[in-house]
């Protein structure tokens, strides 16, 4: 097993800074390149986190024999031709969230992935990688919860919308054409994916969904936002499993955050990590919660997917979030979408 991993960073933006931050202190990364079509963000770039060489095309990334792996971090219009190109040229790739615009190119997208024998890592993963998540994805598949039937999730973003209150200088999340849809597309993704993981991934069947637009100030003008603030999605899967999201960018709720982990034997919340069962049987038969020792034990948090998509590379593992996974979670989305226009569950062969 190589000891380093040599590394591309395909956009040089927010994200990328995020990924440099967690990599610079990850010694078996390497940053050797990286390109930006916006050749002076990727100079300032390089010039910050002291990297040699920046590319002034995709091409010239691509060719290089020390660079094994590469993270695409443009924004969502711009994931599938990167990714493609870079599994075509033989290096394995972390792709950032969320995966794809639609069930059509991320398919194109994993096939790809499983034709090169390249890893495909999606960043809709992060809250995979966190302590406490991992620790109850391990209780749910383990039988320590009984069969988990159930699962929920509710993120309320007080006034959070990314172009407007938050990265104000980033004004494509707030545009459908080059995002693909508001505060689901974006954030929703990462729970969509844990809350399937904590499932099991079974087969989802139906999806339904209700979106909601003008929540707050408007963007102010020139500015326009033409995608949803909100969405509620219910999904149901094989096995009579099911799963809830609440997903907001912008509520008059704060502070209520929760991720809830239902089984037949016993229950999961978060904030800390508690495992809820029946005590001993008695006439008033009491509630047992007990508080597990998990490393972030507060929240179901984000841990670090730059880093250990290094480490499972390098180890010759599969990634959190397989391709497959992230390929799941674009179909739930997506037929989110589809029912939230006309009113109705949407049906999922
Ligand atoms: N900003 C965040 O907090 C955050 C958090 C998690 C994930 N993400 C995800 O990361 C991705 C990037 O987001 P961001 O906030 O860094 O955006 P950004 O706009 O700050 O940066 C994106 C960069 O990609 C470059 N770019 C665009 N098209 C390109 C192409 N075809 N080839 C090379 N470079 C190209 C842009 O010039 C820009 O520098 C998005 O998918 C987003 O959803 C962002």
């Amino acid at each position: 097993m190589a000891d380093t991993l040599g590394l591309a960073i395909i956009g040089t933006g927010t994200i990328a800074n995020a990924h440099m931050r967690s990599l610079e202190k990850h010694a078996p990364a390497r940053v050797l390149a990286i390109y930006d079509v916006l050749q002076d963000r990727a100079e300032a770039f390089a010039k910050r986190w002291n990297i040699a060489s920046v590319a002034t095309d995709l091409d010239a990334v691509l060719g290089r024999s020390d660079i094994d792996a590469v993270i695409v971090s443009t924004p969502p219009f711009a994931h599938m031709g990167p990714t493609i190109a870079a599994l075509e040229a033989g290096k394995h790739v972390l792709c950032e969230k969320p995966f794809a615009f639609d069930p059509a190119e991320a398919q194109l997208m994993t096939e790809t992935a499983e034709r090169t024998g390249k890893y495909l890592a999606v960043a809709s993963a992060r809250q995979r990688c966190g302590a406490a998540t991992r620790k109850a994805q391990e209780l749910a598949s383990n039988g320590s919860l009984g069969d988990v039937y159930h699962v929920r999730s509710s993120a309320f973003r007080f006034r959070g919308r990314p172009g407007i209150d938050i990265l104000r200088d980033t004004h494509w999340f707030i545009d459908y054409a080059r995002a693909g849809g508001g505060a689901l597309i974006d954030i929703g993704v990462y729970q969509i994916d844990v809350l399937l993981w904590l499932l099991g991934n079974p087969k989802v069947i139906s999806v339904l969904c209700s979106t909601k637009m003008g929540i707050g100030d408007p963007a102010p003008a020139p500015l326009v936002q033409d995608v949803e603030d909100h969405a509620v999605v219910m999904f149901t899967c094989e096995g009579g499993k099911s799963g809830i999201l609440e997903i907001t960018w912008s509520s008059n709720v704060a502070n209520a955050d929760q991720l809830m982990v239902f089984g037949t034997k016993a229950g999961l919340k978060f904030g800390p990590l508690t495992m809820v069962a029946p005590g001993p049987y008695n006439k008033l038969r009491p509630v047992e919660q007990k508080v597990l020792d998990v490393a972030d034990g507060e929240t179901a948090g984000f841990g670090d997917v730059s880093q250990q998509f290094v480490d499972a590379v390098l180890a010759g593992r599969e990634p959190y979030t397989p391709a497959r996974h992230a390929l799941e979670v674009t179909r739930v989305m997506d037929a989110a979408y589809r029912s939230a226009k006309t009113g109705h569950a949407v049906a999922l062969d």
